[in-house]
């Protein structure tokens, strides 16, 4: 998931609901916040529990947030210099 060459472009910040985080480019925006401790990107609306990215794959829609006023899957998107992401917390349904 993360990149580990020592040749890696220089990091680049980016904003989860205006908090500050690092990544390098090349990673997804779902890899460089999990390996900034960011375990959740929203809350589940019936029971208000947190959800995570699962599938790393683009399949399960847990990893749902907005970046720059679209809805984006956070594993699918490379991350950017500025990039600012937002949490969608009333998206999905408990199982
Ligand atoms: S983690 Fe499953 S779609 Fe992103």
């Amino acid at each position: 998931m993360r990149i580990h060459d020592p040749n890696r472009p220089a990091a680049v910040e980016l904003f989860l609901d205006g908090r500050r985080y690092c990544a390098h480019p090349g990673e997804s925006a779902a890899s460089a916040l999990f390996a900034a401790g960011v375990k959740a990107l929203r809350a589940s609306p019936r029971l208000n529990r947190p959800r995570g990215m699962f599938c790393l794959m683009g399949s399960c829609q847990e990893c749902l947030v907005m970046v720059d006023g679209a809805r984006v899957l956070a594993c699918q998107t490379p991350v950017a210099s500025g990039m600012r992401i937002e949490t969608i917390p009333e998206t999905g349904v408990d199982v």
